[in-house]
């Protein structure tokens, strides 16, 4: 018997298709005892508002992530177009410790402890409902336990594999 394999698209021809996706940059933010990470994403969505539910989808198979994984918590800090060299921070563009990563910008903690971004255009401080793995990477559902936004200011976009402001 003869089977035929599904076939498989291309990533390199995906992820051409993609870059013409404009995404809004986000930095997510967790914290587990003395230790904390954030990453900058593009992958983050709303997903009801009762409950209010965003997800994030973050690399599983970077082993630095698994604290998002285990901590229950993390921030959703939806970024500005000022703060691009926090994006670029945050993305392992430039080499920088975690404390410094964290030194580039104002952090506080508002319900779960997870660190916020105090001049986010938004802040959904997030407990993790549920974690569905898909692939390369994990699917984390969050449940919005509080919420800050600033005054309305330019966006971060990240579209044709470069920054832009909305
Ligand atoms: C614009 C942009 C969007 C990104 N989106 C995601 C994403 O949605 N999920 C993810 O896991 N990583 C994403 N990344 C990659 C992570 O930022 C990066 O792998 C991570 O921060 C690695 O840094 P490290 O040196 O701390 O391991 C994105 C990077 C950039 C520049």
């Amino acid at each position: 018997m003869m089977v035929l394999d599904r076939q498989r698209m291309d990533p390199a021809l995906y992820r051409d298709a993609m870059s013409r996706y404009a995404g809004h940059v986000q930095l997510v933010t967790t914290a587990l005892g003395k230790e904390r990470r954030g990453v900058t994403i593009t992958a983050a969505c709303s997903v009801s508002d009762s409950p209010a539910t965003v997800l994030i989808c973050l690399n599983n198979s970077n082993e630095k992530n698994d604290i998002f994984f285990n901590s229950g918590i993390f921030a959703l800090n939806t970024l500005g177009a000022d703060h691009q060299s926090l994006a670029d921070a945050f993305s392992g563009k430039t080499q920088l410790t975690t404390d410094e990563r964290f030194a580039s910008g104002k952090f506080e903690t508002l319900v779960t402890g997870a660190p916020v971004l105090s001049d986010a255009l938004a802040a959904f401080d997030c407990r993790v409902i549920e974690i569905k793995q898909a692939s390369t990477h994990n699917i984390i559902f969050g449940e919005v336990m509080g919420v800050r936004y600033s005054e309305p200011k330019p966006a971060l976009l990240y579209m044709n594999r470069g920054y832009h402001a909305l």
